[in-house]
């Protein structure tokens, strides 16, 4: 049985109110908050327990690196990796996706080579490419959407021709909440020797992930939606992906030698891991991904979709109220427009005054802001810890944004 009310006490800011009313917190898409025991952690490792990794020979610095590496192995179960040297430890999603970019496709892809992606991808995962349009003359290929938000695997893979060498794809919209079949397009795409980079910024936080079911070259994730601190994250990289891989950043940690004429790499994955990291971020991380295993992410997905059904009720009630994205299996996030001139910026104020953060504004998703017709929506992102009061509060709230601006 989930005990959401047991959850929210695992998370201290949940208790404090903001303008004066109790905080509810509909902002997880853009970052989760953290539960004690990540806190705890935090403050252990700076308090207790802190030293650079890697380097000393010292006790502290032991320690450290004891703690740091067996995040490693965490995330790999976190993720079902087959083995922990399989999993680049970094700052979160945008850096996985850049050093994928840098590291591997720069040095392989040339003028017309096409990467395929979906016209709901996050910046973080346009941008990187864009440089490779830019800068090398990648072609990028958008598949659209359907009317529902929906994404057919299908119509991924029928954009790829000989000249195709990535997909590179999120397993969740963070405006739409729409979910992708990610493992048909790596079938497909396979198939035809197309490698496929899965975005799991969003989508690892909903369900649970299983990288060898989907069996995917690359799987991004970052800390600070997974209930983490940010800073942390990790990449997911195949081994004979990894091998093709050359170092995206350069420093210390990352070589075995070095001399005025030569470098040794180190072996992966920490050939591809530069300077000191983000240590007590990366402790905090294992933590918060014990956490979620603990209560289990299937239970944390079946709690999220009741909610999402039940706000979906809800908002079905709202003539005046446009939520973006339809899609069956969605995620519980919302993003939504008020019908009429209202700007989802003065709807967002609105809704903080009663306490409900959320975010408004274009969601770092240009492609798909332009696809839907609209400059910016107001976004409402469930997490593990949301209840239906929750739902409840923020119809309240919009009903009087709608009195107020319609
Ligand atoms: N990617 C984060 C969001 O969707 C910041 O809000």
């Amino acid at each position: 049985m989930y005990d959401v009310q047991k959850i929210r006490a695992d998370f201290p800011i949940l208790s404090r109110e903001v303008n004066g009313k109790p905080l509810v917190y509909l902002d997880n898409g853009a970052s989760a908050q953290k539960p004690k025991v990540v806190i705890d952690a935090i403050t252990k490792g700076y308090a207790e327990e802190y030293a650079n990794v890697h380097r000393g020979l010292h006790y502290l610095s032991n320690l450290a690196t004891e703690k740091y590496e067996s995040v490693r192995g965490t995330i790999a179960k976190f993720l079902n990796a087959a083995s922990e040297d399989e999993i680049v430890l970094n700052s979160g999603t945008t850096e996985g996706i850049n050093m994928v970019a840098y590291g591997w496709a720069m040095p392989r892809l040339q003028a017309g080579d096409e990467i395929i992606l979906s016209v709901m991808e996050h910046h973080a995962n346009i941008v990187p490419w864009h440089f490779l349009r830019e800068r090398q003359g990648v072609v990028l290929k958008w598949v659209d959407v359907a009317a529902d938000g929906s994404l057919d695997p299908q119509a991924v893979l029928d954009a790829i021709t000989p000249k195709t060498k990535l997909i590179a794809i999120t397993q969740c919209s963070n405006v739409l909440g729409t979910m992708v079949d990610v493992k048909a397009i790596t079938t497909g795409a396979h198939a035809v020797g197309v490698p496929v980079l899965v975005d799991g910024s969003q989508g690892s936080v909903h369900a649970p992930v299983d990288v060898q079911d989907i069996n995917c070259d690359f799987y991004a994730i970052t800390g600070h939606k997974l209930y983490g601190p940010s800073g942390s994250g990790a990449i997911f990289v195949k081994k004979d992906r990894m091998a093709e891989m050359r170092p995206f950043i350069g420093g210390g940690d990352m070589i075995k030698e070095v001399s005025k004429d030569t470098v040794i790499y180190n072996d992966p994955p920490m050939k591809f891991e530069a300077g000191t990291p983000g240590i007590v971020q990366t402790i905090g991380l294992g933590v918060a991904l014990d956490y979620l295993m603990e209560v289990g992410m299937d239970n944390i997905a079946a709690h999220e979709n009741a909610l999402r059904d039940y706000a979906a009720a809800k908002f079905k009630g709202l003539n005046w109220l446009n939520i973006q994205g339809h899609a069956a299996g969605k995620a519980a996030i919302f993003s939504m427009t008020l019908q009429g001139a209202a700007h989802a910026h003065d709807i967002s104020t609105i809704l903080d005054k009663r306490g409900v953060a959320v975010r408004a504004g274009h969601h770092c998703a240009g492609p798909l802001m332009d696809h839907l017709g609209v400059s910016a929506t107001c976004r409402a992102s469930f997490g593990m810890y949301n209840t239906t009061q929750d739902v409840d509060t923020l119809v309240d709230a919009l009903e009087l944004a709608h009195d107020l601006l319609a």
